[in-house]
Formats: C-alpha cells, structure tokens, sequence
C-alpha cells in the first residue's frame, strides 16, 4: 500500500487524482486538505485551511501529490523534499518560487520529485536513464491559450470569461488564465530547469495547438524523442502516483490513423512578453522567480475580478520584476519575505496613479 496525502483535492487536479485513486488497490488516501471547501470524510485526516506540512507531520504520507495552487503550497513542497518523502507535484509555483532551496531540500532528503505537469512529466520519461552528457536540450509545447494567433490590439477588451475558454484543457482559473497569456509556459520552463539541470539556452518551447506532443527531448547524435498523448491530465497523475510501476488507466491510446494535427509555431513573444520575462526571471535566479510567480498570482486575481485589462497583467509583472533586488532565499522565512514584498508592490502597481 503507497499511502497517499493529497493537498487541494477540491480542485482539478485533485479531483482527478482522487479518481485514480479510487481505481487503484494499492493507493490508499490517508490525508487530504483543501483551501477553504469542506472535505470532512474524504480521507482519515482532513483539513482546510491552514498549515499544511503539520497534516503531513501526522499522515506520515509515503507520497504527497501536491496539487493546491500557487505559493501557498511552498511550504509543503519543501517539507516533502526536506523530509525525503516523495513528492508528485503538480503545484508548479512552489518549485518556481522555491529554485535553488528546493533542491537542496531535495538533496539533503532523498526522496523522488516526480513532476504531475504533462509537458514535465512527458520529458521525465523522455530523459529517464539517459546520461546527462547526451541530451542537447529540450521542447516544452504549449497549447497558444484561447487567444492564440490574436494581436495585441485585439486583446484589450478581451473578458475573464474568454480567457478561461482553454482550447484543450479543462483546468482551474488561474492556471487557464496563465495558459492565456502564456506565463504558465513561462512557470514551465523555470520549473523545467529546476527538475532537470538544463540551462535556459537549452530550454525551448513551441506552439502546438493539439496538445498531444506534450514535450521532446534533442540528443547530441540528432535524434529526438518525444512522448505524445490526448491531452488528460489523468495520465500523468496515474504515472506519478503510481511510479515506476505505470498502472493501467482506463483511457484511449493515441489513435495516428485519425489524423491528429501535430502543428508546431514558434511563440508570439511581442504579444504573450509574460514567456520571454520569465525567461529573463529565470536566468536573473536568486528570489527573481519568486517575485515574477507573485506578482503573476496577484495580476491574475485582478484580472478575473475585473480589476485589471488583460494586457495589465505582463506590465504588472513587469514592473515588479523591475522594483525588487531579488536576493537569493536562505530559507522559507526569507522566501515567504520576497513573496509577501513582490505582493505588496504588485498590489501598488493595481492603484490607479
Ligand atoms: N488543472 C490542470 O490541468 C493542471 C495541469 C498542470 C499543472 N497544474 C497545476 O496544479 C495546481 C492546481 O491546479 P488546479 O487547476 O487543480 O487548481 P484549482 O482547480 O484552482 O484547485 C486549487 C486547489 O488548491 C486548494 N488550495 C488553494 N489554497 C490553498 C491553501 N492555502 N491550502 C490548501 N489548499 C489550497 C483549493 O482548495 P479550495 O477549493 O478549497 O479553494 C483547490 O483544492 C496548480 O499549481 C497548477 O498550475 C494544473
């Protein structure tokens, strides 16, 4: 039995995961905590609200698939990494915010960081076993967003309910949102260079409107490999919960003969700049990140309350990223500073001058 603690399970994620769950007899769920929605009896420990890592203290987890969103899931991510217990993380933010102090959490724990995100769980399998020196770099494809092949003038009206219209994932708002301006892909390629030790030279990312490449992986002899698959992220929940042992789930293979378009672009940085700013967020390092993940959150929450154009965001962002020093974290409580000032001047930069 792999004992399972589960953090957001009210959300996407988390729900999807509690199906796998279900199906699977060695999987049992031993805790599961949420933000603010009542989960009493969903597993023998609950909770909402809250701090995480002391329901992880009790549960003893084997295994912590932490789906809640944004920086509130920091604290657990690096518990789970200090403490060797292994970690299915689809919380992105925690790894983008966290950087360098995650892993060396990570070392000093032990334990498998096994990425939930499709596109990074899709290059895990494509990098697993592969020595280091032969891989050249790797292809992170993003779907382009609902507002793929717009310009940015067309994009100044644009509603909060037409930017959480995704094209090929049903996912939480705020992850849809990210996909729209494409600062989900920017979280992606700093959590990429995270999991995996690639430098940001080698990190690419293109336009695939299908979502069924979900990454692919360059070697030094010219040959490539990619993993592909409907886009549902019940496949790469399956695959972490369930590692290495990569247990059947109920879902249709891929079927070629049908014709899916396998369609490639390079991204419009002119009209999405949230990719390109955290690429430079990423290669700045130290609390950059952090700073760039909070504004980000803070931006997004303006957004969808009709406080902020759509086009805002990437400029809030911006001139976050232009206010802060960004020194590097020596532990959570310096993190949880960074976060809190990138909030804080997010939060100035909303006020109308
Ligand atoms: N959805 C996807 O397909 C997808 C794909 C790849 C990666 N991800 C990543 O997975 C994470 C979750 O995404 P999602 O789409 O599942 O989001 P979501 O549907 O908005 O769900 C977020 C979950 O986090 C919980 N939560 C929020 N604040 C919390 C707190 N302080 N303590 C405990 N739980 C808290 C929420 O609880 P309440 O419901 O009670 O508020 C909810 O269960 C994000 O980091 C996202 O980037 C998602």
């Amino acid at each position: 039995m792999k004992r399972i603690a589960l953090l957001g399970a009210t959300g996407s994620i988390g729900r999807q995961a509690l199906e796998i769950v279900a199906a699977h007899p060695d999987l049992e769920l031993v805790a599961a905590a949420s933000g603010s929605q009542e989960i009493s009896g969903l597993a023998p420990l609950t909770q909402v609200g809250g701090d995480l890592t002391e329901l992880l203290e009790r549960a003893e987890p084997d295994l912590v698939l932490n789906a809640v969103v944004g920086f509130a899931g920091a604290a657990a991510t690096l518990w789970a990494l200090e403490q060797g217990v292994d970690l299915a993380l689809a919380n992105k933010e925690s790894l983008v915010a966290a950087g360098e102090l995650a892993l060396a959490a990570r070392r000093r724990g032990g334990g498998l960081l096994l990425p939930v995100d499709s596109e990074h769980s899709a290059a895990f399998q494509c990098l697993e076993g592969r020595p280091s020196e032969t891989v050249e770099g790797l292809v992170l494809t993003a779907s382009g967003g609902p507002f793929f092949g717009r310009g940015r003038a067309e994009l100044e009206e644009v509603t909060p309910e037409e930017a959480l219209e995704h094209p090929t994932w049903s996912m939480g708002p705020k992850i849809t949102v990210d996909s729209a301006t494409l600062a989900n892909k920017g979280l992606e390629l700093i959590e990429a260079h995270y999991l995996f030790g690639l430098p940001y030279d080698r990190l690419e990312v293109v336009i695939h409107p299908t979502s069924v490449v979900h990454a692919l992986v360059r070697f030094r002899d010219g040959a490539s490999l990619a993993h592909l698959g409907y886009p549902d992220m019940r496949v790469p929940i399956s695959f972490a919960l369930t590692y290495p042992e990569r247990a059947a789930t109920p879902l249709s293979p891929l079927d070629l003969a049908s014709g899916p378009a396998l369609e490639f672009s390079a991204p419009d940085l002119e009209t999405f700049p949230l990719l390109a700013t955290a690429r430079q967020a990423g290669e700045l390092g130290g609390t950059y990140p952090c700073a760039y993940n909070a504004a980000n959150e803070v931006a997004v929450e303006a957004f969808l309350r009709g406080r902020l154009p759509f086009l805002a965001i990437a400029e809030t962002v911006e001139a976050v990223l232009g206010s802060v020093d960004g020194t590097p974290a020596r532990d959570l409580d310096d993190l949880t500073t960074a976060d809190r000032e990138a909030r804080r001047l997010a939060e100035r930069a909303l006020q109308p001058a």
